[in-house]
């Protein structure tokens, strides 16, 4: 959450920060700034979206070779001009952009105002650059170990980059428990929360680990160091990122490029990993785990958003194929009801940034109690996939959407790998339902370009339902978290209010809310439990409510009930969610679409959810 970009180099750093922010806008965009040093700070801030920083800055003089910019997700302060980072000292000399919390603000606020210190924001950012000048001036001490003092005095969360008026050509850059990554170009440095601003300069990163701090300058080149002052040698890896990818590449939105794109990100997710006539089944990063896996007496996943309606699927899909008892659990309420962990339990955590701070936090706790964690990440070299034991990436491509669709997807194809792997290995499965599950996963990317040929249809029901204050969404099964998850990317994006429910729950409490006005979209492409489907549609019709069902070809039955009707085709059951979920996602695209909404970057949100 918050996305920072920082540069150092021979060229104009003012249109490299405003690119990389574009990339980074994801991670929040209630307000943006930039700061460049050109022997002056001079600093640029405004609310509202980056356009609103461009025009604000394009008459005004953005020279300067090194910069920092940020995009914000507000947390302390609302979001304004004045709460936009980057913050800068009193003095003007030193600025600062931050991603996190700086949860002890308050006590240093105080301390810092005794001393003489005014503040001009409501934001916990603005404390820490006070405090970094109070100690370079108390201390007599250069840029970065003012940094690195500072931080000694700070409790929470941060990404931080300083630069300063008074050391011209350098950037101190400090990691704990929020992302950031270092780009080595020729007689030029970046930094930037993740490597997507810097994909297109250079392809020589590094990852920063919690409590190391960079420091970048033209004449040294690169440092890195921890909190007690010892050198780090760093690791340079090589980025895999296409340049491409990061574009729309013809779609009105990234939203429906990556729907589009999902046959394509399960075959590269299937790829290597399964071949029904090789007779290949395999997780490289489950390995060496396989056998605590089986013998583990549970599993618990662990996830946030829509990533943990993939973990129930995943608990249906494991709990039917493999016969372990599998746990889900939002990594925010795990973390803090003191949850019982044994040793040989495995946690799964589920992420597609593999940067939420409740899923990082979830994972470390367990594991310092003794659990074998995996990691199951999109985006490679992120937190969560280094601080696992083993994991597998989803492979899914970068995903820029702020709502989750092709990552949702590749997380249930992995899980399903898992659940046949452990299903083989545990002998849980009969030999002709493994066969056709197989046959059925490899099948899937042809069969999404076929779900795909429903988009017209889905475009007249999303125009009928439009104008709507409330929807609802059933399923059973394999397909109830499908509901959860349809409603959820309704509410993301398009803001109208929308419930996922068990479909035999229904009884319990939102039959109350059905009339003749309410759309209730039924995932029905159940094969167990289907007569109890065509009673819950029944119960609904009874009541006038309008039904929207996603029903498999050879359905004739709801085919008769139902008020709409998107046919897909007909997969053994635990492959059906990967089918379901992708008419759900057209019709909250193509009903937000026609509410004007800003598909990509909906309100109040953001992709990579770095605060607790
Ligand atoms: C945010 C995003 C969701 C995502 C969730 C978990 O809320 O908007 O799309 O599902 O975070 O993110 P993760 O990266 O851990 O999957």
């Amino acid at each position: 959450m918050c996305g920072i970009v920082a540069y150092v180099g021979e060229q104009e750093a003012y249109p490299i920060l405003i690119k990389g922010l574009q990339r980074l806008a994801y991670r929040g965009y209630d307000s943006s700034g930039v700061a460049i040093c050109n022997g002056k700070m001079t600093v640029y801030k405004k609310k509202g979206k980056l356009r609103a920083l461009v025009d604000y800055a394009k008459d005004q003089d953005t020279k300067g070779k090194i910069g920092i910019g940020h995009t914000r997700w507000a947390t302390h302060g609302e979001p304004n001009d004045v709460n936009a980072h980057p913050h800068n000292s009193q003095n003007g000399k030193l600025s600062l952009v931050h991603n996190g919390i700086i949860e002890n603000y308050a006590p240093l606020k105080e301390m810092l105002i005794k001393k003489g210190h005014r503040f001009v924001s409501d934001t916990d950012t603005e404390v820490l650059i006070h405090l970094i000048e109070e100690v370079q001036r108390v201390e007599k001490v250069n840029l970065e170990e003012a940094v690195r003092l500072s931080l000694h005095s700070v409790v929470g969360a941060y990404a931080i980059v300083v630069i300063s008026e008074d050391e011209p050509d350098k950037i101190v850059a400090a990691r704990k428990s929020s992302p950031l990554v270092i780009g080595l170009g020729e007689k030029e440095f970046f930094v930037a929360s993740d490597a997507t601003p810097i994909v297109e300069h250079t392809k020589n990163v590094i990852y920063l680990n919690d409590g190391e701090i960079a420091v970048v300058d033209l004449e040294n080149g690169l440092r890195i160091k921890n909190m007690e002052n010892d050198s780090v040698t760093p690791y340079i890896q090589e980025l895999e990122i296409k340049l491409e990818k990061l574009e729309k590449e013809g779609f009105d939105h990234f939203m429906l490029k990556e729907i589009y794109q999902q046959d394509n990100s399960i075959r590269d997710c299937l790829r290597g990993r399964l071949n029904s006539k090789t007779d290949l089944l395999h997780l490289r990063g489950m390995k060496d785990l396989e056998d605590q896996f089986a013998a583990a007496k549970r599993l618990i996943i662990v996830a946030c958003g829509t990533s943990w309606h993939a973990g129930l699927v995943g608990e249906y899909l494991i709990e039917d194929l493999a016969r372990i008892p599998v746990e889900v659990e939002y990594a925010s309420e795990f973390r803090y009801r003191k949850p019982i962990i044994y040793e040989d339990d495995v946690v799964i955590a589920l992420s597609q940034s593999g940067e939420t701070a409740d899923t990082l936090a979830a994972i470390r706790m367990a594991k310092e109690q003794g659990a074998t964690i995996f990691g199951i990440c999109n985006v490679v070299g992120s937190s969560i996939a280094r601080e696992s034991h083993a994991g597998s990436y989803t492979h899914a491509g970068p995903e820029i959407g702020v709502a989750s669709t092709k990552a949702f997807t590749t997380q249930l194809t992995v899980l399903t790998l898992m659940g046949l792997i452990l299903g083989k290995k545990r002998g849980t499965i009969p030999e002709e339902i493994y066969k056709e599950i197989v046959e059925g996963l490899e099948s899937i990317p042809n069969l999404i370009k076929q779900v795909m040929e429903t988009e017209e249809q889905i475009k007249y029901i999303a125009e009928e339902f439009k104008d709507v204050s409330n929807f609802l969404y059933l399923g059973r099964g394999y397909n109830f978290p499908i509901a959860l998850e349809g409603a959820l990317k309704l509410k993301e994006i398009s803001y109208i209010h929308a419930e996922g429910y068990p479909a035999a729950e229904m009884k319990h409490g939102p039959i109350a809310l059905i009339d003749d006005s309410m759309p209730v979209v039924v995932v029905a492409t159940n094969e167990s439990a289907y007569e109890k489907i065509i009673s819950n549609i029944q119960e609904v019709k009874a009541r006038k409510g309008r039904i929207i069902a996603i029903t498999t070809l050879k359905d004739k039955i709801i085919e008769e009930l139902a008020d709409y009707v998107i046919q897909i085709p007909n997969v053994p059951e635990p492959l059906a969610p990967l089918l379901a979920t992708i008419p759900l996602q057209l019709l909250s695209y193509h009903i937000a679409v026609l509410r004007n909404c800003d598909v990509d970057q909906p309100r109040n949100l953001a992709k990579s959810v770095t605060v607790e």
